[in-house]
């Protein structure tokens, strides 16, 4: 390795030589692009199938048919008939696993269930989420009307006369039921969590454990400085990026520049580049999480990266055409985490949710953490909330699925707010219809009855039971 100031300005014969190569190969680039259009089953000619847009969860691989129907006949255009239910569960699958979902279809395999399946057919996804009809298409992909629950529930008035009067459409709003997720709603979890304050005696976060949540069984490295670096002697680089990478963790932890790059001895070569698959043999469990939200659902799919010019938000002009990888919140060779949990976010977010962060309570106690003057754990970034910390069975990790706490947001209750609120709080402020906007900046003011609600049925169920044992 050689390390030299870069050589950028230069203007030799060599840079002429490279100019000219780069415009025959942009040449050969688009010829072949419009030949694989010709000979391919190229994606801009199937969206012109479509037969209406594709749902905001989805439209980052709406070319990708594929992944949704059927290939398997042929030349013929994608239909409804085709489409897999295999593939929502291969993608979602776990998730609904993991998040102990309510109505899973297994539920329905009951015979006592088939008048509730001959009124709604709860085993099929697409009875409840079809797709490409934006009219139909309700909050999280929903394209039934919203008083479905009626269908298999119509006892619950009677059941209970604490729900007498409800509309059926009220079922599922924010603090009641979901109808997959309902970690947080659970009557016993209700329950327990009744009488809580607002913010907790000690609200803090759990700190991350990133050596022991590697995906080497045992990380046992010796720190590297500047002169260890390992990098093979034709690669130059300045010396701003060798003392980056000196000062980082990954450098106290003997992560040296062959660990990311390659081109130790028995290893794959040097490589410039590098992708999320570099990244992976150390840190599965991030990228693996990244892959299945927003930010790399594209890369999942083996289509290139999302760019904010391709999204639905607003975003910042500025990186309209930036990659989001790995790079895109740990930028160069300090893989800074403080940068990478707010700032890095406000160079690509703009709408009015993001842009509202900095005048929140919350981004003052961040900021006092940055500084040192508040305890660690005490600041709630964005990554706070969207992308937790989570205790794994290898120890605290991030989750890097930023949607994994968004649908619905009371899994952020749980996951997030619960480290320093109490469980009425949070669903009082996530519920709040200014609290999107604000970016949870005010008191909430509506109020969720489920917590109380949950109280007082257990509360009247154990004394109907004291009653009949005095009898
Ligand atoms: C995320 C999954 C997904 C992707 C990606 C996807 N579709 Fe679909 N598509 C569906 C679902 C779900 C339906 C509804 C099936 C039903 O009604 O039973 C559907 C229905 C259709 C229909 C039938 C509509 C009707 O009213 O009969 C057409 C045509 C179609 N898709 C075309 C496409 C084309 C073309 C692409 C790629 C450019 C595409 N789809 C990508 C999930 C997807
Ligand atoms: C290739 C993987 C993939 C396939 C196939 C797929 N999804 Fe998704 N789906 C995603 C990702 C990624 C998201 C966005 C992240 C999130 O919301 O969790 C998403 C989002 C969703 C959402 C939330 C939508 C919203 O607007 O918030 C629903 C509901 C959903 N998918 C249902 C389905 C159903 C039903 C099918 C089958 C027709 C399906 N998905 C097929 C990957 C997939
Ligand atoms: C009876 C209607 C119904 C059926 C059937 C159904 N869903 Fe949903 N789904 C919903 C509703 C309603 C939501 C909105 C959030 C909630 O209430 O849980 C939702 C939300 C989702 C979400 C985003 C939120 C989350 O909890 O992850 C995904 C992903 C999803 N559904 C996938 C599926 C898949 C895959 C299937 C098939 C195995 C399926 N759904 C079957 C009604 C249904
Ligand atoms: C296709 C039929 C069907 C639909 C639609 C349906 N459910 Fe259910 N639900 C069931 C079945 C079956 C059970 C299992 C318990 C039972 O037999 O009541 C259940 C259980 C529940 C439970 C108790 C869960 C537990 O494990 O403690 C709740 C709460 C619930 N449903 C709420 C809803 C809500 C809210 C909706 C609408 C968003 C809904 N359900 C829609 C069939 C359905
Ligand atoms: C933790 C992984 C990691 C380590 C360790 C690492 N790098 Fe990198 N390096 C990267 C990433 C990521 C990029 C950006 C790749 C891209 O843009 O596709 C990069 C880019 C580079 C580049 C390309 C051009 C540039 O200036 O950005 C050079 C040269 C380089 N690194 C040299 C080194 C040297 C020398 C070391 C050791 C002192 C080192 N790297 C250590 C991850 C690492
Ligand atoms: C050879 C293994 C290895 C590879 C490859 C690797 N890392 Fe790391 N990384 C580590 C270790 C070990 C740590 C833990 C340092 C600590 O906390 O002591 C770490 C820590 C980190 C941290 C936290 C830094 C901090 O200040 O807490 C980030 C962010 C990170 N890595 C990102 C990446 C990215 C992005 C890539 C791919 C470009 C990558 N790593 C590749 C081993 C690796
Ligand atoms: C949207 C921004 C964003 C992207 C994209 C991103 N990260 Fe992170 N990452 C963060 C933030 C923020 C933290 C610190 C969170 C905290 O301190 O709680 C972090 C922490 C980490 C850590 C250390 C914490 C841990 O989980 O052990 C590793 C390792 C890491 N990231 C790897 C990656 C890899 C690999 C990728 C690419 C697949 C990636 N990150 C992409 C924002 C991002
Ligand atoms: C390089 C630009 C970029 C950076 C950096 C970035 N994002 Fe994003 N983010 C996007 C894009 C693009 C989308 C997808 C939007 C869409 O599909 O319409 C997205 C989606 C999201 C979503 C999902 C929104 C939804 O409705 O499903 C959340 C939440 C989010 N980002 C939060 C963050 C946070 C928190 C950070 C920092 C830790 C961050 N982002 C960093 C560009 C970025
Ligand atoms: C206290 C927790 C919290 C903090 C801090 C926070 N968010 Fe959010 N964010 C949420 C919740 C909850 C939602 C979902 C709101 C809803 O849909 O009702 C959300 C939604 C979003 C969305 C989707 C917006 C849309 O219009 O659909 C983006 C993008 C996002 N957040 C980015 C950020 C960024 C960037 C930051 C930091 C500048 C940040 N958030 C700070 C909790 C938070
Ligand atoms: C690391 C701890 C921590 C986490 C995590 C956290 N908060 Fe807070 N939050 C606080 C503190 C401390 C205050 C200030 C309380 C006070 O001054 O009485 C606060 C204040 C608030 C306020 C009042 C805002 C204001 O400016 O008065 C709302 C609303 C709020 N939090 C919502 C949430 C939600 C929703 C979540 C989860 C998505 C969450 N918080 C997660 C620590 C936290």
């Amino acid at each position: 390795m050689s390390v030299t100031e870069p050589a950028a300005k230069r203007f030799t014969k060599a840079a002429w030589t490279s100019k000219w190569l780069w415009w025959a190969s942009l040449n050969a680039c688009i010829a072949a692009y419009f030949t694989y259009g010709l000979v391919a089953p190229a994606s801009n000619i199937k969206t012109a199938w479509l037969p209406g847009k594709t749902t905001h969860g989805h439209h980052q691989i709406e070319m990708d048919c594929d992944a949704c129907h059927a290939p398997s006949q042929g030349n013929a255009p994608p239909s409804a008939s085709d489409v897999m239910q295999d593939a929502c569960i291969r993608c979602h699958g776990d998730q609904l696993k993991a998040a102990n979902d309510t109505h899973p279809a297994s539920k329905f395999n009951d015979p006592t269930n088939a008048d509730r399946l001959a009124a709604l057919d709860a085993q099929n996804c697409l009875t409840c989420h079809q797709e490409h009809v934006p009219d139909r298409t309700l909050n999280m992909g929903l394209t039934l009307p919203a008083d479905y629950c009626w269908h298999c529930h119509q006892e619950v008035a009677e059941n209970r006369p604490s729900h007498a009067g409800m509309a059926y459409d009220s079922c599922a709003t924010a603090g009641c039921h979901n109808y997959h997720d309902n970690r947080a709603l659970y009557e016993k979890f209700l329950d327990d969590h009744f009488g809580e304050p607002d913010l907790l005696p000690d609200a803090k976060l759990p700190l991350r454990d990133t050596v022991a949540a590697l995906s080497v069984a045992k990380w046992q490295a010796e720190p590297l400085q500047v002169g260890d670096a390992d990098a093979p002697e034709d690669i130059v680089v300045s010396p701003e990026l060798v003392g980056d990478w000196a000062e980082t963790a990954h450098a106290a932890a003997g992560v040296n520049c062959t660990g990311c790059h390659g081109g130790q001895a028995e290893a794959a070569a040097w490589s410039d580049k590098l992708s999320v698959a570099d990244c992976e043999t150390c840190h599965e469990q991030q990228v693996d999480s990244f892959q299945t939200g927003k930010h790399g659902m594209r890369i999942a799919a083996g289509l290139p990266p999302m760019t904010p010019s391709l999204a639905l938000l607003p975003m910042h002009a500025g990186t309209a055409h930036e990659s989001l990888d790995c790079n895109a919140c740990h930028p160069g060779h300090r893989f800074d985490t403080e940068f990478a949990a707010v700032d890095a976010c406000l160079r690509c977010h703009a709408d009015s949710h993001s842009l509202a962060y900095r005048d929140t309570t919350h981004a003052s106690l961040w900021e006092e953490e940055v500084s040192g003057s508040g305890e660690r754990g005490t600041g709630v970034s964005c990554a706070t909330c969207h992308l937790p910390r989570l205790e794994g069975n290898r120890g605290v990790w991030v989750n890097h699925d930023q949607n994994a706490s968004l649908r619905p947001s009371e899994t952020m209750a749980r996951e997030v707010c619960m480290n320093c609120h109490g469980l009425d709080f949070a669903l009082n402020a996530l519920a709040d219809p200014l609290g999107k906007t604000t970016c949870y900046g005010n008191t909430p003011e509506r109020r969720v009855e489920s917590v109380q609600m949950a109280h007082d049925w257990f509360t009247q169920r154990q004394s109907k039971r004291r009653t009949k044992a005095d009898q």
